[in-house]
């Protein structure tokens, strides 16, 4: 991949955000997650490349548009693999709450795990417990070795976990070892990333969620150095024919990072659509002007990059005017 990519590709996450934000609060999230859709693949339309899509909004006969599959780009450029998720956290932008996100990852082309849409069980530190965490250890024990990794105490260690009933024992758990738990209802992506940001706090991700977001984060994590090991959670015959059709011969085994994202190279790409731990809101600045916030990273050069850009509305033909 050349590295001008990565700064095409924020146009992407930008555009999906300014057009999920104009659907905020108004409790309607299949429109906004329409008109995310909508705006991403419109602007992949001018980039450079020769994608495919592998982790998409559903299978070719689910999904108008940026399903699994369809190729994006001008054609013209290196081939690619791209993985998206026009917003993550559709419920957060229909409700306005916080830490709602458009974020995509691309990779040579072959390297994405073509993950089948069900859940998966993660876990993610940044750099500093990466290389010695193992799923299969019990969290009591993953607690004290991130402890350990990172120079804190047990008790000041915070947890994120997404607020979900299934979750309950692991919080339980996570409490009585001492640790702190930070719930979250959406967005495990930002969750997993946030490990790798000390500013955040956050030490450790944990939990179960949707299996093509564990693949993007796993970008993320790649290119912060951080590490995600995930594991699918087929939960009946179908599904588990469903991972065997994309070539998961054991769905249940251990993915490590490199199974997630194969070789040394992929761009992460994401935009607040509502601002969160590391990314700030939308903002409607009057005057047709819109500012976005966006971080762009790129596995290879460990290039990490926070991007503002201000838009004028009149240029964005995606972005419905009628809500603004
Ligand atoms: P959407 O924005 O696509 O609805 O996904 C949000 C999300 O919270 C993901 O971050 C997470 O992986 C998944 O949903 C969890 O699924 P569930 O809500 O079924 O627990």
């Amino acid at each position: 991949m050349n590295r001008e990519l990565a700064l095409e590709v924020v146009r992407v996450t930008e555009g999906a955000a300014l057009a999920a934000a104009s659907w905020l609060g108004r409790g309607d999230k299949m429109s906004a997650d329409g008109a995310a859709t909508n705006a991403m693949r419109s602007i992949f339309d001018s980039v450079n490349m020769k994608g495919k899509v592998v982790i998409g909004e559903g299978e070719m006969d689910e999904a108008p548009m940026l399903y699994i599959g369809e190729e994006l780009g001008t054609g013209e450029g290196p081939e690619v693999d791209i993985a998206v998720d026009p917003i993550e956290g559709t419920n957060i932008v229909a409700k306005g709450y916080s830490n709602a996100i458009t974020v995509l990852a691309i990779a040579d082309k072959g390297t994405l795990l073509h993950a089948p849409d069900m859940y998966m069980e993660k876990i993610a530190v940044g750099s500093v417990a990466a290389g010695k965490i193992n799923i299969n250890d019990p969290i009591e024990t993953t607690i004290d070795i991130v402890a350990q990794a990172t120079k804190k105490r047990v008790q000041d260690l915070t947890v994120m976990v997404l607020e979900r009933e299934r979750h309950q024992e692991l919080i339980e758990r996570i409490r009585q070892k001492g640790a702190r738990v930070k719930l979250f209802s959406d967005n495990d992506i930002s969750a997993a990333i946030a490990t790798a940001f000390p500013k955040t706090g956050v030490d450790l991700f944990v939990g179960s969620g949707g299996a093509p977001e564990g693949v993007i984060a796993a970008a993320g994590l790649k290119c912060l150095g951080g590490e995600l090991q995930g594991r699918l959670l087929p939960e009946n015959e179908a599904e588990f024919e469903r991972c065997k059709r994309m070539g998961i011969e054991d769905p249940t085994r251990v993915l490590t990072l490199d199974d997630l994202v194969a070789g040394d190279d992929a761009i992460f790409a994401a935009t607040g659509v509502t601002s969160g731990d590391i990314l700030e809101e939308v903002r409607f600045l009057g005057d047709h002007l819109v500012e976005t916030h966006s971080i762009v990273m790129r596995a290879k050069t460990k290039t990490l990059r926070f991007i503002s850009s201000v838009h004028h509305l009149d240029h964005k033909p995606y972005v419905n005017k009628d809500n603004i």
